[in-house]
């Protein structure tokens, strides 16, 4: 059976594409050819990595790098192009759409790695917006780095706001129509779902209606930082084979717990892929990050996290069950598919929210109790916000501990 390509008909991805980006001749190696046999090729060292050589005693943590072999190899570039990585993450999104007849399974040509999402937030904008002319939407509140990936290639950002009056804050698909119906300068939009700092899931049926908006020339971005922490299945991963106009971006930083080997993922049509891989430097992956991510997609390395998640997901609903009983806590702002919780803080118990008290609780919690959150006050729709990420049980213990008291100090005071 043949699968629809849904992607609207106004998108021409070499007309957003930045000219020079289009007319690049990515770097090439040797080694894109040929891999194997003496390797004399590209200027590495053949006598070793030279945290250790065969004539020095090794000392304990090197000996246990050694022997657990994550240093082996280590005077060697890194693969340019991760193909068994990307095919386990491949695997990882295939599965919940398996059967489904309606959905061509992803493979390596789909992918982009990045070193961290951060990163792949930066590429998308070099590879589709031109400094100083286009533009790019985001939906406040939002993660910042968006705004600051924006600022420094010089791209404008237009912002739709979520909707701030609504359960959960919303995003408002119509506005953001709107908005790329009136400004065909926007070439990305930036979405998150689940939101940060929201905790909110974007419905598909909104990302889908951006997606095949009638005259607007661009690719929607949906990051899914923490898209392991909603129900199953809740990723927009495997529709980048039905619109070519769309990137999901995901990471081993959030569900994986593996936020120190920087791994951020782009899922996209194999033509935006091909661009986003054009521009990347050459061996970004350090053989380091690549040896763990596979450990950490392996068979193994899935059920520790699916453990991992759903000791999250029991915290997570201790902190709802718990933090409403502390007098002073407000209402949750935000959704609870992630795993953090937006919570406003009172001026006084069966108060109003106020930022003012949210920032003295964050300040207080920072510096005399050793507990540290977020204050998101200042964002829009975020009145008294503080944004909690949920922790081990005995950390919760702690916190609930020390907010309960530090609040009590503060309305005494
Ligand atoms: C929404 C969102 N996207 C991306 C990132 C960055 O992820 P990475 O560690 O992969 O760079 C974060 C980090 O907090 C985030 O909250």
């Amino acid at each position: 059976m043949t699968v629809a390509n849904l992607t609207s008909p106004a998108f021409d991805l070499k007309a957003i594409t930045r000219p020079n980006i289009l007319q690049l001749e990515p770097y090439r190696c040797a080694r894109d050819d040929y891999k194997t046999g003496v390797l004399l090729d590209a200027n590495e060292n053949a006598y070793g990595p030279s945290v250790y050589t065969s004539s020095v005693a090794l000392s304990r943590d090197v000996s246990s790098l050694v022997s657990s072999g994550l240093i082996a190899g280590l005077n060697r570039y890194p693969d340019p192009h991760q193909e068994n990585v990307k095919q386990l993450l491949c695997n990882l999104r295939n599965a919940p759409s398996k059967g489904k007849s309606d959905i061509i399974p992803l493979t390596p040509d789909n992918l982009y790695v990045g070193v961290g999402s951060d990163e792949c937030v930066d590429t998308i904008i070099r590879c589709f917006a031109a400094p100083g002319r286009d533009k790019m939407l985001t939906c406040p509140p939002t993660y910042g780095m968006y705004s600051v990936s924006a600022q420094i290639n010089d791209v404008e950002v237009v912002t739709v706001n979520l909707d701030l009056e609504a359960k959960g804050l919303p995003l408002r698909a119509d506005k953001v129509m709107e908005a790329l119906s009136r400004d065909a300068s926007i070439h990305l939009v930036y979405l998150c779902s689940p939101g940060n700092p929201t905790a909110s899931l974007i419905d598909t049926e909104s990302i889908e209606k951006i997606l095949a908006h009638p005259t607007w020339n661009g690719i929607v971005v949906i990051d899914e930082a923490y898209i392991d922490f909603s129900p199953v299945g809740s990723s927009v991963a495997p529709l980048v084979t039905k619109f070519d106009n769309l990137i999901v971006m995901q990471t081993l930083s959030k569900a994986f717990g593996m936020a120190g080997i920087r791994l951020g993922v782009s899922y996209a049509s194999p033509a935006v892929a091909r661009i986003l891989n054009n521009v990347k430097a050459p061996y970004n992956i350090s053989s380091l990050t690549s040896t763990l991510a596979l450990k950490a997609l392996s068979p193994s390395g899935l059920s520790n996290m699916y453990k991992n998640i759903d000791a999250i997901v029991h915290q997570r609903a201790r902190l709802l069950e718990e933090l409403p009983k502390i007098p002073g806590i407000g209402n949750f702002i935000g959704g609870n598919a992630s795993n953090f919780l937006l919570v406003q803080i009172l001026d006084k118990p069966n108060g109003v929210p106020s930022s003012p008290t949210a920032l003295r609780l964050y300040e207080t919690l920072a510096e005399s109790k050793g507990v540290v959150i977020r204050y998101r006050g200042k964002e829009p729709g975020c009145v008294g916000g503080l944004r909690i990420t949920v922790g081990t049980e005995e950390e919760n213990s702690i916190l609930l501990e020390k907010i309960k008291e530090t609040l009590a100090d503060i309305y005494s005071s």
